[in-house]
C-alpha cells in the first residue's frame, strides 16, 4: 500500500526522530521519499508501540543488526553494470593502461581497487572485467598480476547478493549495458535458477565484499589504487559527503584515482584534484591542505 503525506504525518515526530538517526549514523539526507520510506516501516508496527520501537532504534549502535536491517528498508540499491559507460571507457582507455604500465615497470604487479556502495557488486564486477581486459590487451595473463577488488556497503543484504554474484532476476536488468564482447564473464544458470548468469570464477577470485559504513572515519582497506564511490554522495548530506571523502581519502594510495556519480563535484580542500577528463568524473588524490 503506497505511504502517503497524511501517514507521515501521523507518525510525524518518529519520523523526524529516525531521519534524524539516519542523517547522523549512515549520512542519509532527509528528504520526502525517505520520511514516506520510514513512516512505511512504522506502519508495520501497531500504533501504539512505534514510540518504544522508533526509541530503541535510535538507541542502537551502527553496527547493531537491528539499526542495519531498519537501514536496508531505507536505502536505494540500484545498480547495474556498466554504468556510465563513458566515464569506465576513460578508465579502461587511459588511466589502467598507464597504472598496469607503471606497475609492470616497477616490477610490481599488483593493483587494488574499492567500489564503496557497491550495492549488489555489479559496479566491482565490471572494474574488475575492466582490469582484466587492460591485462590482456598488454598481452598479459592475469595470473601473473595479483588483483584485488574490494566493495564494500551499509547493507549486509544486498552484499549477500554480490558473494553470490548471480544476477539477471525480476526488476531492472543488471545486464542492461553490458557490452557483448563482456557476456563471456557469465555463464547461464541451470535447473531452479535457469534464465539467470553467474559470474565467472575468474572474477569470483578477483573481488571481495565487506560491509562498511562510509561514515567511519577508517576505510575497509588501504592502499588502494582507484575506488569508485558512485550514486552515493546523492543521497548524503554535506557533512557526510565530507566523511565519505575523507575515509576515501584514507583508503586510496597517494596519486589514486576516485570515480564518481556523474553529478558528483568535490569542494576545493577535499585533497582531490579533478582529472581533465570531459564529463568523466574522475579525481586524483593528493595531499590534504
Ligand atoms: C544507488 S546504490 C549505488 C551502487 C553503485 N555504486 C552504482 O553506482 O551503481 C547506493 C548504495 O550506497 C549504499 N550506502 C548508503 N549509505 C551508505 C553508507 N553510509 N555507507 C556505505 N554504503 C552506503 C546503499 O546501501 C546502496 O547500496
Amino acid at each position: 500500500m503506497a505511504v502517503t503525506g497524511d501517514d507521515v504525518a501521523q507518525d510525524a515526530p518518529e519520523v523526524a526522530c529516525l531521519m534524524e538517526d539516519l542523517r547522523r549514523k549512515c549520512g542519509l539526507k532527509p528528504d520526502d521519499l525517505l520520511g514516506r520510506k520510514i513512516a512505511g516501516v512504522l506502519r508495520q508496527h501497531p500504533a501504539g508501540k512505534r514510540r518504544a520501537w522508533a526509541d530503541d532504534l535510535v538507541a542502537r549502535p551502527p553496527d547493531d543488526p537491528a539499526w542495519l536491517a531498519f537501514v536496508e528498508t531505507v536505502t536505494v540499491h540500484e545498480t547495474y553494470f556498466f554504468r556510465d559507460p563513458a566515464q569506465l571507457a576513460v578508465l579502461s582507455d587511459r588511466f589502467l593502461p598507464a597504472l598496469l604500465e607503471s606497475r609492470a615497470a616497477a616490477g610490481k604487479r599488483f593493483l587494488r581497487l574499492w567500489s564503496a556502495g557497491c550495492a549488489s557488486g555489479e559496479e566491482a564486477y565490471s572494474a574488475a572485467i575492466l582490469v582484466l581486459d587492460a591485462i590482456a590487451a598488454r598481452g598479459e595473463n592475469a595470473r601473473d598480476w595479483s588483483i584485488t577488488v574490494l566493495g564494500s556497503d551499509i547493507s549486509r543484504t544486498i552484499l549477500a547478493r554480490a558473494w553470490e554474484g548471480i544476477y539477471g532476476g525480476p526488476g531492472l536488468n543488471a545486464f542492461r549495458r553490458l557490452p557483448d564482447r563482456h557476456a563471456r564473464h557469465f555463464t547461464p544458470c541451470m535447473g531452479e535458477r535457469a534464465g539467470l548468469r553467474r559470474i565467472s570464477d575468474e572474477l569470483a577470485g578477483l573481488a571481495a565484499f565487506c560491509q562498511h559504513n562510509l561514515m567511519d572515519a577508517q576505510p575497509p582497506g588501504t592502499g588502494f589504487d582507484i575506488a569508485l564511490c558512485r550514486n552515493v554522495f546523492i543521497y548524503f548530506d554535506e557533512a557526510a559527503q565530507q566523511r565519505a571523502v575523507g575515509a576515501l581519502h584514507r583508503g586510496l594510495v597517494d596519486g589514486g584515482l576516485l570515480l564518481l556519480g556523474v553529478t558528483d563535484r568535490l569542494p576545493p580542500g577535499s585533497g582531490f584534484v579533478r582529472e581533465p577528463c570531459g564529463t568523466a568524473v574522475i579525481y586524483r588524490r593528493g595531499a590534504l591542505p
